[in-house]
Parts: C-alpha cells; sequence; structure tokens
C-alpha cells in the first residue's frame, strides 16, 4: 500500500453513457495513451455504475461497456501497460464512496455545475445517485490512492471536490492516509466544442449527431461533418491572438492541432490567411486519418465480446490488489472492526 510520499499513480475513467466523441478522444483517450507511456502506473475505468445515475438501458449499456474498452485499446492502451477495468467489478469503489458519503457534506454537492446541468429544472425527479455522484468519483480516485487524473475542462470542479473530500477525511480522522490528486487538464483539446455552436461543448448527448465527430464515424461522415461545420466568413489569421471572439475558427484550429500534435502557432503559421475553403478540407483528412484505424480496430474488437470480458477480468484482478487493502485500511481508521478469523 502506498503511504505519504504518494508514489505517481494516474486513474482516470470514462461512462459508457453512448458513442465516444472526438471529445473524449482529444481532451481524454489520447492523453491516457500518452501517460501510459511515461513512467507512471496507469489505471483507466468505464465506469458503468456512474452511467446508471440516469436511465440506461441495459442492453445498451452492456453493449456500450464493451465498446468503450474496444475504443480504448483501439486508441493505444495496452492491458499489458495500463489496468483496464470496468468499475462495477471493483466493489471498493462503491464501498468507499458510501464512507466518502458521510464525508461530504450536502452543500458542497449542491454546488456542483455537472448535477444542476443534467439535473435540469427537475431536480426533485433526478437520481439520488447523480446527486452524490461526486463522491463516488472521488472514490473511484481515491481507492488507489491515485495522485493525478487526466480529464478534460469539465471535470475540474469534481476534482477539487475530491480534494476537498481527502482534506476532510485526512483531518477528521487525524490521519495523512489519501492524497491530494492533482487535476491533469492540459494542451489544446481539453474542450472540444460542439462543431454547431462553438461556445457549446461537443458532446455524446447533443440532439444533432452534426454538432460531434463519433470514433464510429466513416470517413464520408467526418467529411460531411466538418464541410458543415459553423465558421465566420473571415480567413484564418497568422497568430492565436486574431482567433478571439472566433470561437468556431478557435475550435477547429485547436482541433487540427491536437489531431496533428503541433502547438496552434505552427498550425496557424501554415494556413494564416487562408480561407475555411482550403482549412476544413485538410482538417477533415487529418480526422480521417486519426479516426479510420481507430474505429476499423473497434469494430475488430467487438466481434469477439468473450476477449473483452477477459481482459477486463483481467484488469479487475490487478487492481483488488492495490483496492482490497486500502479499503481495509479504511475501515479500520474510521473504526469498523474486522471480521474474526
Ligand atoms: P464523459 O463522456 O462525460 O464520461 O467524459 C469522459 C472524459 O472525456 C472526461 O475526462 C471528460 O472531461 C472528457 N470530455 C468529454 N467531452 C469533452 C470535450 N468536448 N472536450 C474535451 N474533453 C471532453
Ligand atoms: N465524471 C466523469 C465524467 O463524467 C467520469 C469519471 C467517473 C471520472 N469517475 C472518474 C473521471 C474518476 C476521472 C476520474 O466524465
Amino acid at each position: 500500500m502506498t503511504y505519504p510520499p504518494f508514489t505517481p499513480r494516474v486513474f482516470s475513467g470514462i461512462q459508457p453513457s453512448g458513442g465516444l466523441t472526438l471529445g473524449n478522444y482529444l481532451g481524454a483517450i489520447k492523453r491516457f495513451v500518452n501517460m501510459q507511456n511515461a513512467d507512471f502506473e496507469t489505471i483507466y475505468c468505464i465506469v458503468d455504475l456512474h452511467a446508471i445515475t440516469v436511465w440506461q438501458n441495459p442492453k445498451e449499456l452492456t453493449h456500450n461497456t464493451r465498446e468503450l474498452c474496444a475504443g480504448f485499446i483501439a486508441s493505444g492502451l495496452d492491458p499489458k501497460k495500463s489496468i483496464l477495468i470496468n468499475q462495477s467489478h471493483v466493489p471498493e469503489h462503491t464501498q468507499l464512496a458510501w464512507v466518502f458519503n458521510c464525508i461530504a457534506r450536502v452543500g458542497w454537492m449542491q454546488r456542483m455545475t455537472q448535477f444542476k446541468d443534467k439535473a435540469g429544472k427537475n431536480a426533485q425527479k433526478a437520481s439520488l445517485g447523480l446527486f452524490c455522484y461526486p463522491a463516488l468519483m472521488a472514490a473511484d480516485i481515491l481507492i488507489y490512492h491515485a495522485t493525478h487524473v487526466p480529464v478534460g475542462e469539465d471535470q475540474k470542479q469534481h476534482l477539487e471536490l475530491t480534494r476537498d473530500i481527502a482534506i476532510k477525511f485526512n483531518h477528521d480522522y487525524k490521519i495523512d492516509f489519501f492524497p491530494i490528486t492533482e487535476p491533469v487538464i492540459e494542451g489544446t483539446a481539453t474542450k472540444v466544442m460542439s462543431l454547431r455552436d462553438g461556445t457549446k461543448k461537443m458532446s455524446k448527448s447533443d440532439p444533432s449527431d452534426l454538432s460531434r465527430i463519433n470514433l464510429t464515424d466513416d470517413a464520408e461522415t467526418i467529411a460531411k461533418k466538418i464541410r458543415k461545420a459553423k465558421t465566420d466568413s473571415d480567413a484564418l489569421p497568422s497568430e492565436p491572438a486574431g482567433m478571439k471572439d472566433r470561437p468556431e475558427a478557435q475550435n477547429l484550429v485547436n482541433i487540427y492541432s491536437a489531431l496533428s500534435d503541433q502547438p496552434v502557432e505552427t498550425v496557424l503559421r501554415d494556413f494564416g490567411g487562408r480561407q475555411f475553403s482550403d482549412f476544413k478540407p485538410a482538417l477533415s483528412e487529418l480526422a480521417v486519418s486519426v479516426i479510420s484505424p481507430i474505429s476499423k480496430e473497434m469494430t475488430n474488437l467487438m466481434s469477439d465480446s468473450a476477449e473483452i470480458d477477459r481482459i477486463l477480468t483481467y484488469g479487475a484482478e490487478q487492481a483488488r490488489e492495490i483496492t482490497e487493502p486500502i479499503m481495509k485500511k479504511t475501515y479500520e481508521i474510521t473504526g469498523m472492526i474486522a471480521r474474526a478469523r
């Protein structure tokens, strides 16, 4: 078990609540892959228990869970280098979440913007799970004593809450047991925006399919969506400052930058002064060259669901070597008696 000083350990999660978007890929998965090749232990989780905070058709949830696992692997996550898990396979996540429900305060949860957005005007009818979801997210991370969490910008507030929970637990029980996790929100794609509205996040739940690129879209669909993407009528500037107040231009350039692993400055040096009618075909070609191999490999992997289930089972076994002792120690700290042998 790791005690302070905590060894670097990366954890992140994605909900299997529908297809993967380019936002998920650039904001999360691509960065998971990069971190896997550094000197960290990396754990990546399909958070099926988070998904059911809003209604999920059971058959679709099963399919989406496997498809997300296929997406992880097709994007370059390697079950030999990273621990790949499905949340409900590792019961310590929910055990620790209960303890954290008793640490976190109702007022903290009421401030969460994701809850307000998802619950909408009908908050009284939202599930209790949706309300206390950030305590489960904190448990996902802290049951591994994870120190670094790569996510997109929309998760920043949840990670601050995770830090607050760790601080309060350590303070209440007078023990330096949980690490104060660092969010890792970096790169040009921490918030990929909708292709129809540069002020709105690209999301799998947007009613318009034209607003997003899905990892399962074919080349023609990707090209069509980029061709139809909203833009203004000016040429691209040669410097980043020239994109101020041009959210759609900024978004497409950011996407190009993240897909090609080049700084925005370099992209604008190449495309500055050119029209979107020149830039969009180049962006389509780049997007197709990155996404097509991933979607082909996903289809391949999905043809053998038993193998996906084996990979996740193997991941859960490795995960529990970390989570069981941390959970046992947490119960001990809180005064729960251990079962007699
Ligand atoms: P979700 O699909 O909401 O479970 O999100 C999974 C991960 O993808 C989280 O780290 C999010 O922050 C990230 N993510 C989702 N949508 C976007 C987006 N439009 N831009 C950047 N990152 C995103
Ligand atoms: N809340 C995240 C989202 O909606 C998903 C998530 C659940 C997560 N547990 C996590 C992300 C732990 C990072 C770490 O996208």
